[in-house]
């Protein structure tokens, strides 16, 4: 990396600076609903803890857009870091002020506190160079660790840089960087893309991106449909973004341009709407019924997804297949999930990008057999959109 990173920091006796990524879904009764990027950033918190370093963390939960909104404290997150670490956890109702600086004056070595919501101030989403330095002076080093909010040029991602001496990327960020990179940088190939969700429009910049990349490029989700429509054909009900089909053809003319293989469904399942009881049926894509609506690939596109993949060396997977939020219409995204834990065990790099696909996979029991699955949702998409992500352009050269 050509930024410092955690091992270049002395941290003995420091105070350190930490931001993490806690914006994680609370259940009804306020407890951790999720806590995979808690999970994610302990590596860097026990590093910090057993080096002798005096951890301040900082973060963000929800968009409570410069307000105390009590159902967005970190105080849950700060419940499951204590059980998850099995120690002590300080936790402070504030992320600045007399409070604040009591507590950080008080902590010992090895110990870890956790403030709350950076949010709660406006200053932190404007950048506001005042409140960037207040949290610069809590800490003598600092730690980005909060990949997920990279893609953000906020005080605490990016602010803070400018009032402290060193800035490095923790373990949980390097992780990230290295698997995101390799695959943009230098992918075994045949490199794959797999493009799901609802929408082209959030995915333009990642299919273009990725062209000049890829060896192939397989679609699904409801962003398919834009592109049978571009190519004439009926759609029925089906998601369509009318105003993106002259785009959907110019990025198909430039996968054939490109000699890039872009493969759509071959078959959908429709149904009349997305609901647990509806009734389903599979159709061959040139046969969908003009009252029914096309809500994930069937099995003759699951069998010719899984046949590329096989080949594949290389994947990177952002997107669900289809509405799988329903059973009904996860079987598609749960049988790619599945293919890509198969071509990891064969040795191939496998990588999804956060958000739904995450989460699919996680339902599908297969978190642990892909290669990485990336804590950042927007992060991870802004990245392989070739963007420079301010949060890791702040950190300091090595
Ligand atoms: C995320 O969940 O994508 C990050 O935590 C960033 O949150 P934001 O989209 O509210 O900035």
């Amino acid at each position: 990396m050509e930024k410092l990173t955690i091992d270049d920091i002395e941290l003995k006796g420091r105070n350190i600076l930490v931001r993490v990524d806690f914006n994680v879904p609370l259940s009804e009764t306020g407890e951790v609903a999720d806590d995979k990027r808690i999970v994610a950033s302990l590596p860097t918190i026990r590093k910090i803890l057993q080096d002798g370093g005096k951890a301040i963390l900082i973060s963000h939960l929800g968009r409570p857009k410069g307000k105390k909104v009590p159902e967005m404290s970190l105080a849950p997150a700060a419940k499951r870091l204590e059980s998850l670490l099995g120690r002590p956890i300080r936790f402070v109702n504030d992320c600045l002020g007399p409070d604040v600086e009591k507590a950080v004056s008080e902590l010992k070595p090895g110990e870890c506190l956790l403030l709350e919501n950076l949010r709660y101030y406006k200053e932190e989403t404007d950048n506001d160079p005042e409140f960037a330095k207040k949290l610069a002076n809590l800490g003598e080093a600092f730690i980005n660790d909060a990949f997920g909010t990279a893609h953000r040029a906020h005080a605490s991602t990016e602010g803070v840089t400018k009032y402290i001496k060193q800035s490095a990327a923790g373990y949980l960020m390097q992780k990230e960087l290295k698997y995101l990179g390799m695959a943009l940088a230098d992918p075994q190939r045949p490199f794959v893309a797999i493009l799901g969700g609802a929408k082209i429009s959030g995915k333009i910049d990642v299919i273009s991106n990725l062209m000049d990349k890829v060896d192939a490029i397989l679609i699904g989700g409801g962003m398919a449909f834009t592109f049978f429509r571009a190519m004439g054909k009926e759609i029925g009900k089906s998601l369509l973004e009318s105003d993106k089909i002259d785009l959907a053809r110019e990025i198909l003319s430039k996968a054939a341009e490109k000699k890039v293989s872009f493969m759509l469904p071959r078959d959908v399942v429709v149904a009349e709407e997305a609901k647990e009881d509806a009734a389903t049926h599979v159709v061959g894509i040139e046969a969908i019924p003009p009252d029914l609506q096309g809500l994930d690939i069937g099995p003759k596109t699951v069998e010719a997804f899984s046949r590329e993949l096989a080949k594949a060396k290389t994947v990177v997977w952002n997107g669900p297949m289809g509405v799988f939020e329903f059973d009904k219409f996860a079987a598609g995204t749960i049988k790619v999930a599945e293919e890509l834990a198969r071509i990891t065990e064969k040795g191939a790099t496998t990588i999804v990008g956060g958000g739904d696909s995450a989460s699919a996979v996680a339902r599908a029991g297969l978190k642990d057999k892909l290669s990485h699955i990336s804590t950042g949702g927007g992060a991870s998409l802004e990245f392989l959109e070739g963007k420079t992500l301010p949060g890791v352009a702040a950190l300091t050269d090595k």
